[in-house]
C-alpha cells in the first residue's frame, strides 16, 4: 500500500533549503520534512522515506513489534520522546553502520527509517531512497596518500552511482589542485588531465596517467582538448558561471559524461540549481561530504533509477561502468 505522504531527511544545516524546494511541505520536525503526494526526486534531500506509515503502539514492546513485522533493519532518527524511542531501538535487531573500504559496493539488505513522533505515533517507513543508515556514507579513510579529503565527495558519488570511470578513460579534473579528485581517478587508472590556477600537489602530478596545466578552467578550450570520457569540475565559481562552462563544453566539447560541483557563495542559488536539474538525463543531489553545494551529474546514455516504492525496493543505479576494487 503506497502511502499519501513523503518524509524527506533534510543534510545538516540545509532544511530551508529542502522545504523551498519542496514548495508544499506540510510539517518540519528537527530535519524531518513531510510532504504531500508520492516520493518526489529532490536534490537537497539526504534520504527520503519512500513509503511512510503512521503507526499508533501501545507500549515500547508494541512498537517494536509493529516495526519488526514490517522488515527487520530499522535506524531510528530521533526527533522527540528520545529515551522513549532509544527503549524501542533497543527491541529491535542492531544496526551499526561501519566505515567502509573505499571500493566496497553499497549494503544491499533493505533497510527503513522510523521516528517517535508522537509518546504512541510512529512515522516508519521500510523503504528508503539511501541504502546507508540515513544517507550518512562513511568511509575507512586514507589519511596519508590523497591530499585533502575531497576525494570523499567523488568516492561517494561512485558507491551511490556504482558507476565509476572505466581504466584508460580520458578525464578533465577542472580546479582540480590539490588533487584529491585527480587521486581517485589515477587509483582507477585513469588518464587525467587536470586544470587548475593553483598548484597541484607533486606527490599527485607524480602519478602514473597525470597531466598537470596551471590554468584557468575558463580558458581552456573544448575543441583543443578534444573528445573526454569524463569533465569533472569542482572550480570554486558562482553557479551561473559554472552553468556556461557546462555549456561551453556542451557545445563545442566532446565530453560524454559530466560530474560538477555547483557551489554556492552567500545565499543558494535556486535559480541555476533548478536549471542544471532541468537538463535532460541529469541529475542533482546533496552527498553527505557535500558543503554548501550540489553534485550535478549527467552520465551517457545512463538513465537514473526513478523511485519504486510499490515494491519496497530500494532505487539502484547499475551503470555499464565497473569499478574496480580499490585497496586501502
Ligand atoms: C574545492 S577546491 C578543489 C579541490 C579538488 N577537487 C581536490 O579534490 O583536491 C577548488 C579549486 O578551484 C580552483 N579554482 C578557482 N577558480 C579557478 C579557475 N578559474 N580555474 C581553475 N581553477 C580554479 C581553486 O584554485 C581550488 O583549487
Amino acid at each position: 500500500m503506497s502511502s499519501d505522504f513523503t518524509v524527506y531527511l533534510a543534510p545538516k544545516g540545509f532544511t530551508d533549503e529542502l522545504v523551498y524546494e519542496l514548495g508544499d511541505a506540510t510539517e518540519v520536525v528537527d530535519r524531518l520534512v513531510f510532504a504531500p503526494g508520492p516520493p518526489r526526486p529532490v536534490a537537497w534531500a539526504q534520504n527520503i522515506w519512500l513509503n511512510p506509515q503512521r503507526i499508533r503502539v501501545e507500549s515500547i514492546t508494541d512498537a517494536a513489534n509493529k516495526l519488526k513485522a514490517l522488515q527487520r533493519n530499522w535506524a531510528l532518527w530521533s526527533v522527540r520522546h528520545h529515551r522513549r524511542a532509544r527503549l524501542i531501538e533497543a527491541q529491535l535487531p542492531s544496526v551499526k553502520p561501519k566505515p567502509m573500504a573505499i571500493g566496497t559496493p553499497p549494503p544491499r539488505a533493505p533497510l527503513g527509517s522510523w521516528t517517535l513522533l508522537e509518546r504512541d505515533l510512529l512515522v516508519a517507513s521500510p523503504a528508503c531512497s539511501s541504502p546507508f543508515a540515513h544517507g550518512e556514507v562513511q568511509f575507512l579513510e586514507n589519511k596519508t596518500d590523497p591530499p585533502n579529503r575531497a576525494y570523499l565527495k567523488l568516492w561517494e558519488l561512485f558507491t551511490l552511482l556504482e558507476a565509476a570511470p572505466k581504466p584508460e578513460s580520458f578525464c578533465l579534473d577542472l580546479g582540480g589542485s590539490p588533487g584529491g579528485w585527480t587521486w581517485v581517478l589515477a587509483r582507477l587508472g585513469c588518464r587525467v588531465l587536470t586544470v587548475d590556477k593553483a598548484p597541484l600537489d607533486p606527490r599527485i602530478e607524480a602519478l602514473p596517467g597525470v597531466e598537470y596545466r596551471m590554468l584557468s578552467a575558463f580558458a581552456l578550450d573544448p575543441r583543443e582538448v578534444g573528445p573526454v570520457d569524463w569533465l569533472f569540475c569542482d572550480v570554486v565559481c558562482y553557479p551561473d558561471r559554472l552553468w556556461r562552462l557546462v555549456d561551453r563544453w556542451r557545445t563545442f566539447g566532446k565530453a560524454r559524461n559530466f560530474v560538477c560541483t555547483i557551489k554556492f557563495q552567500g545565499p543558494t542559488d535556486h535559480e541555476t540549481a533548478a536549471k542544471f536539474w532541468a537538463f535532460p538525463g541529469s541529475r542533482l543531489v546533496h552527498l553527505h561530504n557535500n558543503k554548501h553545494e550540489l553534485t550535478w551529474v549527467l552520465l551517457d546514455g545512463e538513465e537514473f533509477p526513478t523511485f519504486a516504492p510499490e515494491d519496497g525496493e530500494t532505487p539502484r543505479k547499475l551503470g555499464e561502468f565497473g569499478m574496480p576494487g580499490v585497496e586501502e
